[in-house]
């Protein structure tokens, strides 16, 4: 099979690529954006901006994969709250481009999109909920989507994400270290505890206090199932089990062995605040992914048996890198 891969530099693209790698079937093509690769590239390497339609079109010609993966995206809610236009370009139009370009080289098109097309105000929403997205990002997603569904003669799996945490194993430097109002949390809550620091959840105002937290080589594995699987539709590529964010951070002490006391509940930092006055967050995202599993032959994967998994992707990643 011939993968097509955007993102790959990222979280959940270069966990797609790692996996990848470890398959003999499988050739992979990544188109890169910004910063090289950190790690070895046994690959071919395309440089592709998203938001330039006409060499998204020119590239997909030009390579013929059998599946695309796009899993690249803009994700500074304020930056794109300030550059709607230049967001819609890159997201939008960019997604149109490379579903047309899928169906005219009759590839698979596996887009990558999010738990945020919906409000978090439902008590619990499928596959088949109609989105409801309060920021732009929600909304550019959920309108992707639909520009997929109308694209005639195209074979697409719509693969939604929700709450990775992970290793970038692609740019290690890039590992998010930082508070955050989601769930990429998981490496700043190590950090903090593995130095004896606190580590602070914020409790509100303008978190996703709720949602399944997914971890990036299992979001991953899911959408490397999709790129292989023949329906077309929305599929749910996340954990099975909806927690908070402190129950979060305090199974990840449990897991790792750290004394959860050096976790504090506090408010959303006042600077967070203000940079997000004018953006909604969703604020509890509770789902099923049920028909995902079936659909994709998957067992449920709770999430302490992807938190241990996290831990020993953790120590063996530090381990090799001394
Ligand atoms: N993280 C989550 O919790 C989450 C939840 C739901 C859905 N998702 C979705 O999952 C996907 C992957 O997210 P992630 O967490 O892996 O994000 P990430 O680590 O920030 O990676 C984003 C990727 O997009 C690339 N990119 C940005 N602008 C581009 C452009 N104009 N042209 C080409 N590539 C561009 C980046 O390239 P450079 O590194 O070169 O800048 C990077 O490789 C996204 O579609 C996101 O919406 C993520």
């Amino acid at each position: 099979m011939r993968l097509y891969i955007t993102g790959g530099t990222g979280l959940v693209g270069s966990n797609i690529i790692r996996l990848a790698r470890q398959r003999s079937d499988i050739e992979i093509i990544a188109a890169q954006y910004g910063p090289e690769p950190e790690w070895e590239v046994d690959y071919q390497l395309d440089p592709l901006d998203m938001a330039d339609t006409a060499a998204v079109r020119a590239s997909i010609q030009r390579y013929k994969p059998d599946v695309v993966i796009h899993c690249a995206a803009m994700l500074d809610h304020v930056y794109m709250q300030y550059h709607r236009a230049e967001a819609w370009q890159a997201t939008v139009n960019g997604n149109l481009a490379f579903a047309q370009s899928c169906a005219d080289v009759g590839a698979r098109y596996v887009f990558v999109s999010s738990d945020w097309v919906f409000d978090g105000q439902e008590p619990i929403v499928d596959e088949d909920s109609p989105p409801c997205p309060v920021l732009l990002y929600g909304f550019m997603k959920a309108v992707c989507e639909r520009d997929i569904m109308g694209v005639a003669g195209l074979r697409y799996g719509i693969g939604r994400l929700a709450g990775i945490y992970g290793i970038n194993y692609s740019n290690p430097s890039l590992l998010r270290k930082a508070n955050d109002l989601g769930f990429d949390l998981g490496n700043y809550v190590i950090d903090q505890l593995s130095r004896g620091l606190i580590a602070e959840i914020w409790t509100g105002p303008k978190v996703n206090d709720v949602a399944h937290p997914t971890l990036a080589s299992d979001g991953a594995e899911m959408l490397l199932r999709l790129a292989q699987h023949d329906e077309n539709g929305i599929f749910h590529c996340w954990g099975n089990e909806a927690v908070s964010r402190l129950q979060f951070a305090h199974h990840f002490a449990t897991v790792f062995e750290i004394d959860r006391r050096l976790i504090a509940p506090a408010p959303t930092d006042p600077l967070v605040l203000d940079r997000y006055r004018h953006i909604r967050i969703p604020f509890r995202i509770v789902t099923s992914n049920e028909k995902t599993c079936e659909a994709l032959a998957r067992r449920p994967y709770g999430l302490l048996e992807s938190l241990r998994d996290f831990r020993g992707q953790w120590e063996a990643f530090h381990a090799a890198r001394g």
